[in-house]
């Protein structure tokens, strides 16, 4: 028997203990971090996954979702996901009921959720929806002085692209997408991320959580991986596969996270928004990286009462 860890990314603190719990009967990874991520899914005050969550430009919240389990390499994963709260368990249902698939998306991915009997809810609150009129606004901002001679047309079309820029570049607040990784008693592994993605974005945008290879991986063989932060640069630089590979080349966890995201910075991004890492090995050990200082990451073993906070390692500016 091993003994049980879990992991998770800033602010998994609130679902962390109910998977710890679930391991200590004796649970599985799967249902540990399942569960983990669905407190975190049901937090209202967390703005980056399922209620609550940012919405996209056009003001709907859309969700992904994804797990993977080490012993398998069994992948199930939601994208565009609009009306269903608890994204991850959507997720958990295309690994189980759909193995011929990996990814369900939009449309398809709620008629899915709605035949497994998942109940719709409304998932924009007043205070999702207050941030999003606050940064995304209606109002025009002022060109006057810069379009001498343009016509009306001109001037509407280049302030309809300032808007679109606006919107789409990358907020300065924290990426709280939600990684939760867990190892079980009888030595399973199994990462699990959701997140309602980069806010304001285009609709239909699918960030790196429901990738496999990008902001998920695992293998039991060598360990598990998960992204947060800039999921156009965790697909590009396949993030959490390389940090597995990084660690079956007998890096450790943190060494491994900061390798990938030093990798990472070497692609030309214009946007530059922050990406981190968190990685557990099947022997128990953890670890994690970012770009910045005061960076955490929260972990709890058979032995913690409540999370206890670590440093990421950070990679040099
Ligand atoms: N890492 C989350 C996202 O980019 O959607």
């Amino acid at each position: 028997m091993n003994d049980p860890v879990i992991i998770g990314s800033e602010r998994s603190e609130v679902g962390l203990p109910s998977g710890m719990s679930v391991l200590r009967r004796g649970g599985s990874a799967l249902d540990a971090a399942e569960v983990a991520v669905r407190a975190c899914e049901d937090n209202l005050s967390d703005h980056y996954v399922g209620t609550g969550g940012l919405p996209n430009a056009r003001g709907e919240v859309e969700l992904d979702a994804s797990v993977m389990i080490g012993s398998t390499r069994a992948f199930g994963a939601v994208g565009g996901v609009k009306g269903f709260p608890n994204p991850i368990s959507i997720a958990r249902a295309v690994l189980e009921q759909l193995p011929q698939h990996c990814l369900l998306v939009g449309e398809g991915a709620e008629l899915f959720a709605q035949e497994c009997g998942f109940t719709r809810a409304e998932l924009l609150t007043a205070d999702a929806r207050r941030l999003y009129a606050e940064a995304v606004g209606t109002e025009s901002e002022s060109v006057e002085g810069e379009d001498v001679g343009a016509t009306e047309g001109d001037r509407r079309y280049r302030q309809s692209a300032r808007d679109l820029m606006r919107r789409l570049s990358p907020h300065e607040g924290p990426w709280g997408t939600i990684d939760v990784l867990a190892l079980d008693a009888f030595g399973e592994l199994c990462v699990a991320v959701s997140t309602s993605g980069y806010p304001w974005k285009y609709p239909g945008r699918v960030g790196d959580s429901a990738v496999p290879g990008a902001g998920n991986y695992c293998d039991l063989r060598h360990g598990g991986a998960a992204c947060t932060g800039r999921g156009e640069m965790a697909m590009r630089a396949c993030g959490a596969r390389r940090v597995v590979d990084l660690l079956r080349c007998g890096m450790e966890p943190a060494e491994a996270c900061a390798e990938m995201l030093r990798d990472a910075r070497s692609i030309p991004d214009p946007f530059a928004a922050e990406l981190r890492a968190l990685a557990l090995t099947p022997d128990g050990r953890h670890g994690g990286a970012a770009g910045k200082l005061g960076s955490v990451y929260a972990f709890m073993t058979a032995d913690h009462t409540e999370p206890e906070l670590r440093p990421r390692a950070v990679v040099d500016p």
